[in-house]
């Protein structure tokens, strides 16, 4: 009996119940746009306090969409962010977190190993017909989903920053993914209120694999000695109708995050020009200025 080939296996999902493991900026984005649209979600991360965070930051997020949403009936605003954070329930249990769930959704930290192991255990925990799938930026999903006796029933979700607000979501089907699993995971996004778009399992997808160049050569632009990063933020915001010039997004991204995802890739493509990283970055990486996160990055944030 192969599990891959069971019936189960052949039947479109209609995901109702979500699993969202890491509950950072990300996966906390991604547990409130789910919850916001009616599922239920379980976010489950390491600790308590590191959940009560993820809470308390999706509350600030809601607050500010119903600002706008409810704008003159703040009273119903007040209403939908409750009904929402009833739809987030958290958890630390990853086991019990995954019982009863159609969707497992990771956005933990970027090492492939860690989320092998993840999904290796899971595996062996989440029932037959869930769907396993990676918010991974940057790594291959064949490579996520190979401890998994699923591969029909894993594929990415790659959600962009911040979540509430970004309307599309990448979904990355591999060369075993069924096409059951793929359409349930495009049906998902449209339930989110996302436009999905189909990519395949190659390095950065679609839009990481345009931006992260983009910002690289912006980088080496102003080494050069050819811009100032005022001015070049402000030529591309402008000029081509970016809303965040190259620095700004990088700031915001994390220069960690874009730092680790050049170097993955060089790794790959020792001689690709556009996967090499740059002195400037790596010196503020290698400082601790990762962006707005840590207060400073190519600027400074209060
Ligand atoms: N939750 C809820 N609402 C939010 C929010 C959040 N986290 N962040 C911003 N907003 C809302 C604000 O409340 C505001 O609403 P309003 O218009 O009713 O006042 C609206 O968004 C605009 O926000 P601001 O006025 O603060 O600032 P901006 O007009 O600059 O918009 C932005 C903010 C939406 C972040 C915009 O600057 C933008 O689109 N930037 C580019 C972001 C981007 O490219 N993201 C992708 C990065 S790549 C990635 O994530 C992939 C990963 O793998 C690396």
């Amino acid at each position: 009996f192969i599990r891959g080939f069971s019936s189960t296996a052949v039947r479109n999902v209609v995901i109702k119940q979500v699993t969202v493991i890491g509950g950072g900026q990300m996966g906390a984005g991604i547990a409130q746009v789910a919850a916001s649209t009616g599922h239920s979600v379980t976010l489950v991360d390491t600790s308590e306090d590191i959940l009560k965070k993820s809470v308390k930051g999706i509350e600030g997020s809601l607050k500010r969409v119903v600002k706008k949403k409810f704008a003159d009936k703040p009273e119903a605003g007040e209403e939908f962010i409750q009904k929402v954070l009833q739809k987030v329930s958290i958890s630390t249990d990853v086991g019990s977190a995954v019982q009863s769930s159609d969707l497992v959704l990771e956005a933990i930290v970027e090492n492939l190993k860690i989320k092998q192991d993840l999904f290796g255990r899971l595996d062996k925990l989440a029932p037959a017909h869930t769907i396993f799938a990676s918010n991974t930026s940057s790594l291959p999903i064949t490579d996520i989903a190979s401890p998994t006796s699923r591969l029909d029933r894993f594929g990415g979700l790659h959600f962009f920053n911040p979540v509430p607000m970004m309307k599309l979501v990448e979904v990355i089907a591999t060369s075993s993914t069924s096409k059951e699993t793929f359409e349930s995971l495009m049906n998902f996004c449209k339930a989110l209120g996302k436009t999905p778009v189909s990519c395949k399992d190659t390095p950065g997808f679609i839009v990481n694999r345009l931006l992260v160049p983009y910002m690289g050569e912006a980088i080496r632009l102003h080494e050069r000695g050819h811009g100032s990063k005022e001015d070049i933020d402000i030529a591309m915001k402008l000029g081509a109708g970016y809303p965040m010039g190259p620095f700004e997004l990088a700031d915001y991204v994390g220069l960690d995050t874009m730092k680790f995802i050049i170097d993955g890739w060089c790794e790959k493509e020792p001689n690709n020009p556009l996967f090499q990283s740059s002195a400037l970055l790596n010196k503020l990486v290698a400082e601790g200025k990762y962006g707005r996160k840590t207060g400073e990055g190519f600027y400074k944030y209060k």
